[in-house]
């Protein structure tokens, strides 16, 4: 078999391969902070079982039926409400595409804006998924210097200047998986500022965790500033309502809509009818803001309490994002410490986390580790980073 040429950089990532590595471990008492999950004791089931079951009384059948590439009409109408209500945004419904999941409208516009050879500048690190997403159209990663505030726009605006090849910018300014960092309304209007300079330059806003916000003021997202069509917004219900929905859509300009469509019809005709309609009716007659509250408290009083913990038990030189929001918390350890090579002790002490160097495109974060606070009971949270500050501090005598 000859592969074609293109396939030659796609390679699992590192993120994969750990995922492999804890699961061989069948050890029933593993805590695991390397999830990427939300907590499935959280999701609605009742509610979605209610919204599932006039489904297979419909005399159309019609959630059993194929759909519009585009996406449920109705779905599409309620999310639009959504962008209003929650983004204040006024998002024509013409602009919206529904997608399988946000990960497939981070493929979408790949496979739209990219070719070979083009640039494609991210945060660093960054959701290494969404880079995988962009691998097969032969493309080169530019990481772009990030602070506490997220991507530095003078940065962004001296690589837009000097390199002819940068075509996208990918970015998760809210919670950003894996550092949960958010940044401030300040940085979205200088980076839109920067953005608006090069006005062939488009920016894919990857936004899973916006409505995961358990501490301070609600920040305007970037596409609600663009005037000139270059923001790519992507929204999910993976993280609000269940991800094994696999519902999502893409917001983006006319053009570029239609294109991302057409795209769409040859990669899977449309996402999953049944679980469209499954969440209309659940949006019809279930509170989505309400139970959105739910899960940032609870989600709030985990990261909280791993926070907590994190504090009173790893070493001091430990330095720690605290989120505002999201799933994640990024901790990283003093210089000498591998996080790679210390996650076998992990493992055999019960507690697994994923290695900073995963989001890395250039093998930059060593001494990193990402650890997920919304999947673990909460007795659980304070034994898992028990455990993680023994082996930290074993390594460090
Ligand atoms: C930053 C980011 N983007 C996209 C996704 C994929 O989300 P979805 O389930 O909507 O495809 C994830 C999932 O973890 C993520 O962290």
């Amino acid at each position: 078999m000859k592969l074609a040429q293109r396939m030659l950089r796609v390679k699992g990532s590192e993120i994969r391969s750990v995922g492999k590595k804890i699961a061989s471990r069948s050890n029933p008492d593993l805590i695991k902070f390397s999830a990427g999950m939300p907590d499935a004791a959280l999701f609605p089931a009742k509610a979605l079982l209610e919204a599932t079951v006039p489904l297979f009384s419909d005399p159309e059948r019609a959630s059993l039926q194929y759909g519009l590439t585009k996406g449920d009409t109705d779905l599409i109408g309620l999310i639009a409400g959504r962008m209003k209500a929650v983004e204040h945004m006024d998002i024509d419904p013409g602009n919206i595409l529904i997608t399988t999941g946000c990960q497939q409208g981070i493929s979408l516009s790949a496979v739209a804006l990219l070719d070979k050879g083009d640039a494609v500048l991210v945060e660093s690190p960054s959701y290494m998924d969404g880079l995988n997403a962009c691998i097969p159209y032969e493309c080169d990663f530019v990481g772009i210097e990030t602070d506490d505030d997220g991507m530095v726009a003078e940065a962004l605006d001296r690589e837009l200047d000097a390199n002819p090849r940068a075509k996208l910018i990918y970015v998760i300014p809210n919670f950003q998986n894996p550092t949960g960092k958010a940044w401030p309304f300040k940085r979205r209007q200088d980076f839109m500022a920067v953005v608006k300079k090069h006005p062939d330059i488009m920016v894919v806003e990857d936004n899973p965790y916006g409505e995961l916000r358990f501490r301070g003021k609600f920040v305007p997202s970037l596409k609600s500033m663009d005037t000139n069509g270059q923001v790519i917004y992507l929204g999910s219900f993976s993280k609000v309502l269940s991800p094994g929905l696999r519902v999502a859509w893409v917001i983006a300009n006319d053009e570029l809509v239609e294109k991302l469509e057409i795209l769409k019809e040859g990669f899977d005709l449309q996402s999953n009818q049944f679980a469209q309609v499954q969440v209309v009716n659940y949006l019809r007659n279930n509170d989505l803001t309400a139970h959105v509250e739910l899960l940032r408290a609870i989600y709030k009083r985990k990261c909280d309490l791993m926070l907590g913990a994190i504090k009173e038990q790893f070493p001091e030189q430990a330095k720690v994002i605290e989120p505002d929001g999201g799933m994640f918390i990024w901790v990283s350890l003093p210089e000498r410490i591998n996080t790679s090579e210390m996650l076998d002790d992990a493992l055999e002490a019960g507690v697994s986390y994923i290695p900073g160097v995963s989001f890395y495109a250039d093998g930059k974060g060593t001494d990193g580790m990402r650890l997920n606070f919304t999947s673990t009971p909460d007795e659980r949270i304070l034994v898992g980073v028990r455990r993680l500050a023994d082996v930290i501090r074993t390594r460090l005598h």
